[in-house]
């Protein structure tokens, strides 16, 4: 099962990174778990995306402190999802951990067997700053077919009758909502998970209004702020602009303290990360038996049930399959991988 990463119950998955990582490196050490050659040192650096900073390096810490592993060496390189891929790809990175899949094409021009394993989920959130009376009582109500109409520039007030129709407390605001207040919005132009997460959203939900690809970075219309980096840049823009909106991780949006939209979810209702439902009901998220699997369509968006959330990244491990031929040959690799499983 999946774990979201800002929860307490990453243990299961932490422990699973964990075993992984020693599981790299024990198969690039050869027959480091023979015995005779446990003392020396080896070096296995992976790199990937910035959600998981924090979660890899207690797990690369814990795995480095077991005695088992003694002289094992786990660099991390927070490079960011795509470059942590094309590192890997090109062999400078053993493994890399990421917040999407590696692309269809990426996948099968790798020349060699990879294995993605889904590790965490991490809900992808929409923030504003439409005016303070307006939050003091209210929270925002969003579809994906006005969410994907105001990121587009096609929606550009807050006074817009598809606003309005979402969200009737903006009539009754006291002082009114001024005429023609307008939407800013911010966008990251690099490339980010969260792009990726919120666009396949709207492509499924999104009623044919949105124009644009299944993209890790969105074309951002005139007008609009444009950040780079990090979520962060993101956040600060919504915290000190009136009329402001964009799209983050969950988790920086959090930490910022900025209050998430309610997004309307496919069974109908309106529906905030902090308050969904993350079990998934009813959908089989177990990784699949077979590692050919590309990963490269698996997601999590627009998912039946009552409280569930339509928008969530899914992070993988990405490592060389050649590692799973290798777990059937050692008894020490398969008691790793077996706690893994
Ligand atoms: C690392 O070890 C500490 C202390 O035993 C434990 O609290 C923590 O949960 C462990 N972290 C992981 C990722 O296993
Ligand atoms: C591998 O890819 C990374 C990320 O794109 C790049 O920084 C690095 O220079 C590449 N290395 C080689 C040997 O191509
Ligand atoms: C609309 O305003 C009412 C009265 O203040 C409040 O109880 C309700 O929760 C608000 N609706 C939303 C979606 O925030
Ligand atoms: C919506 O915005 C897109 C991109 O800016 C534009 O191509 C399209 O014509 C707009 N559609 C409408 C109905 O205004
Ligand atoms: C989808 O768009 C069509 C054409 O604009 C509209 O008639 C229909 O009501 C929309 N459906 C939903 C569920 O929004
Ligand atoms: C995705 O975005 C990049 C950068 O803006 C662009 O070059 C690329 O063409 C886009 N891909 C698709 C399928 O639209
Ligand atoms: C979920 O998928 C896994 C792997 O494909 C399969 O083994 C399992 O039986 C499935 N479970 C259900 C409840 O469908
Ligand atoms: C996401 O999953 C759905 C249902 O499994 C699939 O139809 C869709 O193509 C996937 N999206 C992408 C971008 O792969």
């Amino acid at each position: 099962m999946l774990q979201s990463y800002p929860s307490e119950q990453g243990m299961m998955a932490r422990g699973v990174l964990a075993s992984l990582l020693v599981c790299v490196a024990l198969a690039i050490g050869g027959d480091a778990a023979s015995g005779s050659s446990k003392d020396k040192t080896y070096t296995v650096v992976g790199g990937g995306g910035t959600a998981l900073r924090d979660f890899v390096s207690d797990a690369v810490g814990n795995a480095t402190q077991d005695a088992n592993y003694k002289g094992l060496y786990l660099p991390f390189y927070t490079v960011g999802t795509g470059a942590g891929q094309q590192a890997f790809l090109n062999n400078t990175y053993v493994y890399s951990i990421g917040d999407f899949p590696l692309s269809e094409k990426d996948y099968k021009t790798a020349f060699r067997p990879i294995l993605q394993i889904p590790l965490s989920y991490g809900p992808v959130a929409i923030y504003a700053n439409v005016t303070p009376e307006f939050h003091k009582s209210s929270i925002l109500q969003l579809s994906a077919p006005v969410a994907a109409a105001i990121f587009q520039g096609n929606i550009t007030t807050w006074d817009d009758p598809a606003v309005l129709s979402l969200n009737p407390n903006l009539t009754r605001l006291q002082p009114p909502l001024p005429k023609g207040h307008p939407i800013k919005l911010v966008g990251r132009t690099d490339s980010n998970a969260a792009a990726y997460a919120l666009s396949q959203w709207f492509q499924q939900a999104g009623n044919h209004t949105w124009l644009g690809a299944v993209n890790k970075t969105l074309p951002l219309p005139p007008r609009a702020k444009a950040v780079s980096g990090s979520g962060s840049k993101v956040t600060d823009y919504i915290g000190s602009t009136p009329g402001a909106i964009g799209f983050v991780d969950g988790l920086a949006g959090k930490k910022a303290k900025l209050q998430d939209a309610a997004l309307l979810n496919q069974a109908g209702s309106f529906v905030r990360y902090s308050k969904a439902d993350w079990t998934f009901p009813g959908v089989n998220i177990t990784a699949p038996s077979s590692n050919s699997d590309t990963w490269a369509h698996f997601n999590l968006t627009d998912l039946p049930g009552a409280k569930t959330y339509p928008v969530a990244t899914v992070s993988l491990i990405f490592t060389s399959q050649i590692l799973t031929e290798r777990e059937a040959r050692g008894a020490a690799l398969k008691s790793v991988f077996g706690y893994m499983l």
